[in-house]
């Protein structure tokens, strides 16, 4: 369970970002920050990661205040950032190898757990290849292999599909849909309007560091009383982006 009450952020003495977000995310279900680039989705990410300290407002991660309780929250969620660079002269295998010890993973099962995750994504191939060597896709779904690698019960995904091409892009999202059904609590960023609609039960849609409307896709369909979610998500822009 994820719940953000009133998370205000001001980065330095810049303007507020984020301006009072709330939101609750249940086990089970996938929660989705849909915003153009701007709208301060990794800001909120960051957050509910421990990362940054938000300005104001509370982050609380399966009853943790994300605040205080890091080393817990660490244990409690995947994250996966757009910002993370793989070590470009390490390999996937050695990669997967240090993050099992830095969890303190069992030895036991671990080439087997190693095997199945680079298995469904298509990694074994490549599994002694330099990272360096590696595309864009690959890279992605390994980091995602390895954010997810101590089996975390809550995931916390900054825009999972940016740079992937459209059949890496259902791998993750089938990955994430399974997870989800398994009762996972998953929180994800997009500015992608068609895998917010097709992928998340319930849509926060973020504009300048507010929520301006939630719910499911078709709840913010009837909200707008527009045919389409593309159209609904630029209506909702277009009425409460202020330049
Ligand atoms: N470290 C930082 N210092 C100052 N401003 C920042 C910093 N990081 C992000 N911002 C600003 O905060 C706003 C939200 O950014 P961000 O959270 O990255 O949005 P998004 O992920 O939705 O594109 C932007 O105006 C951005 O310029
Ligand atoms: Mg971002």
């Amino acid at each position: 369970m994820i719940e953000v009450k009133d998370v205000k952020k001001r980065y330095s003495s810049a303007n507020m970002v984020v301006k009072g977000v709330s939101f609750t995310v249940k086990p089970g279900t996938i929660y989705g920050l849909l915003g153009p680039n701007g709208a301060g989705k990794t800001t909120l990410m960051q957050i509910m990661a421990t990362l940054l300290k938000p300005t104001e407002g509370t982050v609380t991660i399966c009853g943790r205040d994300a605040s205080k309780d890091t080393l817990d929250i660490h244990r409690l969620i995947g994250f996966l950032t757009t910002e993370v660079k793989l070590d470009p002269l390490s390999t996937p295998n050695r990669l997967y190898d240090f993050f099992a010890a830095l969890y303190d993973l069992p030895v036991e099962g671990h080439n087997e757990r190693k095997t199945a995750a680079f298995e469904r994504f298509g990694i074994t191939p490549f599994a002694d290849k330099r990272i360096v060597e590696l595309s864009t896709g690959m890279k992605q779904k390994i980091s995602i292999c390895i954010s997810l690698i101590h089996e975390p019960p809550v995931i916390i995904f900054d825009e999972p599909t940016n740079g992937l091409d459209i059949l890496t892009s259902k791998q993750v999202t089938d990955y994430l849909k399974e997870l989800a059904k398994n009762g996972r609590t998953i929180i994800l960023s997009t500015h992608i309007f068609s895998l917010a609609e097709s992928l998340c039960d319930e849509i926060g849609v973020l504009v300048d560091g507010q929520i301006v409307a939630s719910g499911t896709s078709r709840e913010l369909c009837e909200l707008t009383g527009k045919d389409t979610f593309e159209e609904t998500f630029f209506e909702l822009y277009t009425k409460n982006h202020h330049e």
